[in-house]
């Protein structure tokens, strides 16, 4: 190689132990500008004779010709039809993934909307009770949980951030004894190298646990045999299905052959040994599903209603055409609003859970007296989830502290105490 003095002429410090400064101050990269270079070689009495790419060219031949051999070999494309070839975690479904926490940590994609501010809770001045007796506890799938709150389904996938999320969930929700909803599991069945990030039963071992599949998913490759690798793998007490248009509709390449759910949803019912648990993702569920779904004999059914996670929002900041989403970010019904219009009875076992927006426990207090058994949160959780278990269980503490308060200015001292005779409709009444 040539030596750097020769290029730059006289004035450069030689000998032995300059070799290295010169080749520092000769990388652009200390620069703050082509300037600046200028300056600094004027100062040592030597003229830069050319631009940055010349004088790289110049000093440095040999790692520029391994960078331009690199940049012009054909790059390597995968048959089509092999496995390579299919949208891999470490490829672009779990690029996607990636991109679906980085969106939601986001507070942006929260559509902010409080549909309970239509509702007050009849306060009693007189509550007579002590604080102390009011109970949270309740119970779901069979187990006695300490809150009716949910740790909605999230996420999950290939690498240690989706490990690191969802062990803080888990441990989160053993230490508070609340259920956990584990993200689409759709990922697992292709690749197997995912489950570590759904294997929480270590962390979570004695809280109910709801594994999470979509169902258009039944439409786009998976089968009945696919729910059975799932339970298996995840240990969970509930087979938790999403529904999900709004999303798959504006997802750039979303799965949207909806055709025939209802009698995929049948056979999965009959086939499934567990409770099934079927939820929409911040669009929700209309009171006439609602009452189809329990007809069917589904044994919860999450609403999840739009006041808060937008999952248009979300696709369309992923999206080449970000407007398109942007147009369908607040479609939907509201949370409020879908417990409201419940259906009078429903059929069988099905226990009503209110998800979409809420945000502390007057909210959730709130849901119940409108029916809900069961409340979840997601994008909370998320977010105390990125920081640590810790973040996890000081939230849910919180959210608990604040249900029961609100029940004892209620007066009521367990969460099944609460009912319409505890709201009054804001609307026209004061
Ligand atoms: C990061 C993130 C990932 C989600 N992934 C799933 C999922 O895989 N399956 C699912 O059923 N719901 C998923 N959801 C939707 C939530 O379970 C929930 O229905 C929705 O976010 C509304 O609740 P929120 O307003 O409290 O966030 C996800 C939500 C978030 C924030």
């Amino acid at each position: 190689m040539k030596n750097p003095l020769h290029v730059y002429g006289e004035g450069w410090p030689a000998g032995p132990g300059w070799g290295p400064v010169r080749r520092i101050l000769a990388f652009s990269s200390i620069w703050r500008s082509e300037r600046h270079r200028h300056l600094v070689f004027e100062r040592f009495g030597a003229v830069p004779r050319s631009t940055t790419a010349v004088y790289r060219k110049r000093l440095f031949p040999l790692p520029m010709a391994k960078a331009e051999r690199k940049r012009r070999r054909p790059r390597r494309v995968a048959p089509p039809g092999s496995r390579a070839a299919q949208p891999g975690p470490r490829g672009a479904l779990n690029r996607r993934k990636e991109r679906h926490l980085d969106a939601c940590l986001d507070g942006a994609v929260d559509l902010g909307r409080d549909s309970f501010a239509a509702w007050a809770l009849r306060y009693r001045a007189l509550p007579e009770l002590a604080l102390a007796d009011v109970s949270t506890e309740v119970e779901f799938a069979g187990r006695k949980v300490a809150a009716p709150f949910i740790i909605s389904c999230m996420t999950g996938g290939v690498g240690s951030r989706f490990e690191r999320i969802n062990r803080n969930l888990a441990l989160g929700a053993e230490a508070l004894r609340i259920p956990l909803g584990l993200g689409s599991m759709r990922v697992l069945l292709a690749h197997p190298e995912a489950r570590g990030s759904f294997q929480v039963r270590e962390w979570a071992p004695t809280v109910p646990l709801i594994a999470n599949l979509g169902l258009v998913s039944f439409n786009h490759g998976l089968t009945i045999a696919d729910v059975a690798r799932v339970i298996e793998l995840a240990r969970p007490d509930v087979l938790g299905l999403h529904l999900n248009a709004l999303q798959e509709a504006v997802q750039d390449g979303g799965d949207t052959d909806f055709r025939g759910c209802i009698g995929k949803l049948e056979e999965i019912l009959a086939a499934c040994p567990l409770p099934v648990y079927v939820k929409e993702c911040g669009g929700g569920i209309a009171p006439e599903l609602v009452e189809l779904l329990a007809a069917l004999g589904v044994h919860y059914i999450d609403v999840s209603g739009a006041d808060g996670t937008s999952w248009a929002a979300v696709e369309a900041s992923l999206s080449a055409d970000p407007s398109f989403g942007e147009l369908f970010r607040d479609f939907g019904l509201p949370t409020a609003w879908l417990l409201e219009h419940l259906p009078g009875t429903l059929a069988g076992k099905a226990q009503i859970v209110a998800s979409g927006g809420i945000r502390n426990g007057i909210q959730a207090a709130k849901a119940l007296a409108l029916g809900a058994r069961h409340v979840a949160l997601a994008r909370p959780f998320l977010v105390a989830a990125e920081q640590s278990a810790e973040a996890v269980v000081a939230l849910g503490r919180r959210l608990m502290r604040e249900l029961r308060t609100a029940m004892f200015l209620v007066g009521v001292d367990k969460v099944s105490g609460l009912g319409r005779e505890h709201l009054i409709d804001r609307r026209g009444a004061w």
